[in-house]
């Protein structure tokens, strides 16, 4: 990374990710999704990188499985402009195929410079590309539901909403998560 992004703050890192050069990743995006959401979200949602829809409005989960994921979201009692959502990745692989290693790895420094400025309460990642790439974990059928700390912040994987809507029958251990930490927010 040509300058340090551990010094700046939430804008001067937009910036930065708009003019992002530093994966193969930039050639074919539309727009770089930032993510959005409050500057002081009690939770933070983590989710792959952006689809089509984001990629062509710069906004993080806008399509069918934002749609679900605001019901999660609601679910839990918050309202989306409360949380924070953010991505792995960015800027959109094509074909919606998962971020590469070094994609990930070139992007994980924005998202962590977000969590420094951001402060969230707890980290709720979606699916297993965040878990994989944040908790170096594998098995979101078996790891959901259970509590981790990324960056000394506790974090729970749950899964990811296009998920369930391919497979309806998980989406009441989803619910259950979200309790879970709904739980845990209010002790
Ligand atoms: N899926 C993701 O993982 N992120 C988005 O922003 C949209 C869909």
């Amino acid at each position: 990374m040509s300058r340090n992004i551990d010094q700046m703050n939430l804008d001067e890192l937009r910036e930065r990710v708009r003019e992002c050069r530093e994966c193969e990743l930039c050639r074919t995006r539309s727009n770089t999704v930032f993510g959005e959401g409050s500057r002081c979200p009690p939770v933070m949602f983590i989710g792959e990188g952006p689809g089509h829809y984001e990629d062509q409005s710069g906004r993080p989960f806008v399509g069918r499985a934002g749609k679900l994921l605001d019901q999660m979201i609601e679910e839990m009692g918050l309202a989306r402009e409360e949380v924070f959502i953010g991505n792995i990745v960015k800027c959109r692989p094509p074909d919606n195929r998962n971020p590469s290693d070094e994609e990930a790895q070139n992007c994980l420094p924005y998202l962590r410079r977000q969590i420094v400025l951001l402060k969230p309460r707890f980290l709720i990642l979606l699916g297993a590309v965040p878990l994989q790439f944040m908790l170096g974990l594998k098995g979101i059928t078996k790891l959901h539901g259970n509590f981790y700390e990324y960056m000394e912040i506790p974090t729970m994987a749950t899964y990811h909403p296009s998920y369930l809507l391919r497979v309806n029958s998980r989406k009441r251990e989803a619910w259950e998560d979200l309790q879970k930490i709904m739980r845990w927010m209010r002790q």
